[in-house]
């Protein structure tokens, strides 16, 4: 049974309503999180959080515990397939739409590795101009909805994207792999992060069918790459289109031990 969360957003978004219902839910959560995250600022002096609404426009809450933990867990999904998939002893990574870099920070190092260039990309301005400011071992540019990257060619080992094909339309999808491919050394790795069957159980049965049957499903109406703007990936979708020709290292349906609710793939330039 679909939810009924699920249906009362299906209707804010028909009626334009979805942005203006996110920023009162924004002051809930700030709201809410308040008491836990000056615990856990006193506790982590060291620690800077991003701005709340940045992370409550990325991440849909803004508690720092919270925040540090899945950034940790994430990062180690990317340190284990890099340790698996790529050889050398000095590394350049590259995130796509790394956020105010709940991930990129846990990157420093690696384990086996030695020195590591970590770029970080997001199209939001205002999360870039803070990840500059406040996170000095990374570099950060920015880009636009739409590809390309201002950067070059054949330059990565690893290039990931966690949850950010998830907030794009099919169109975007399709120009976005290959810029991703693109950056990557010819036997660079991509990582990202699809909507896949788990999270297939919160659609609408018209939404279901489409998916079922292999198809893409966006639920737009909404600024594209935000995360109310939600794509669904069914399996085939990704390897029959989406990764069409291109050899892919693994995909994970079951991601809960690294905190991600999302399908993960790996494939090789
Ligand atoms: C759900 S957040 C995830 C952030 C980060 N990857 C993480 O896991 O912490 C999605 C991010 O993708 C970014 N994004 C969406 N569309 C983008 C695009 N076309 N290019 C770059 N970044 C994009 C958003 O600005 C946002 O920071």
């Amino acid at each position: 049974m679909v939810p009924r969360k699920q249906t009362i957003a299906h209707w804010l978004r028909r009626w334009h309503l979805l942005q203006f219902a996110d920023r009162l839910a924004f002051l809930r959560a700030a709201w809410q999180s308040r008491r836990e995250n000056k615990r856990f600022l006193a506790e982590h002096p060291g620690f800077t959080p991003p701005p709340a609404r940045l992370a409550y426009d990325a991440y849909n809450h803004v508690n720092w515990r919270r925040y540090c933990d899945v950034g940790a867990a994430n990062a180690r999904l990317i340190a284990e397939a890099v340790k698996e998939h790529v050889s050398g002893n000095d590394l350049q990574i590259c995130e796509w739409g790394c956020g105010p870099a709940r991930v990129i920070r846990h990157l420093q190092r690696i384990e086996g590795f030695g020195k590591i260039d970590l770029v970080g990309a997001d199209y939001n301005e205002q999360t870039i101009d803070w990840c500059e400011k406040n996170i000095d071992f990374v570099r950060f540019v920015k880009n636009g909805l739409e590809p390309p990257l201002p950067l070059g060619s054949d330059c990565f080992d690893c290039v990931y994207a966690i949850s950010v094909f998830t907030h794009l339309s099919e169109r975007m999808h399709y120009a976005w792999i290959e810029e991703l491919f693109r950056i990557l050394k010819p036997s660079g790795i991509l990582l990202f992060t699809t909507h896949g069957d788990l999270a297939a159980k919160r659609l609408l049965p018209a939404e279901k069918e489409r998916y079922d049957s292999g198809n893409l499903v966006a639920r737009d109406r909404i600024r594209e790459g935000k995360k109310h703007f939600a794509a669904y990936h069914p399996p085939r979708f990704v390897v029959e289109r989406l990764l069409k020709d291109r050899a892919v290292l693994k995909h994970c349906d079951d991601a809960a031990s690294y905190q991600l609710e999302q399908d993960v793939w790996i494939a090789r330039k």
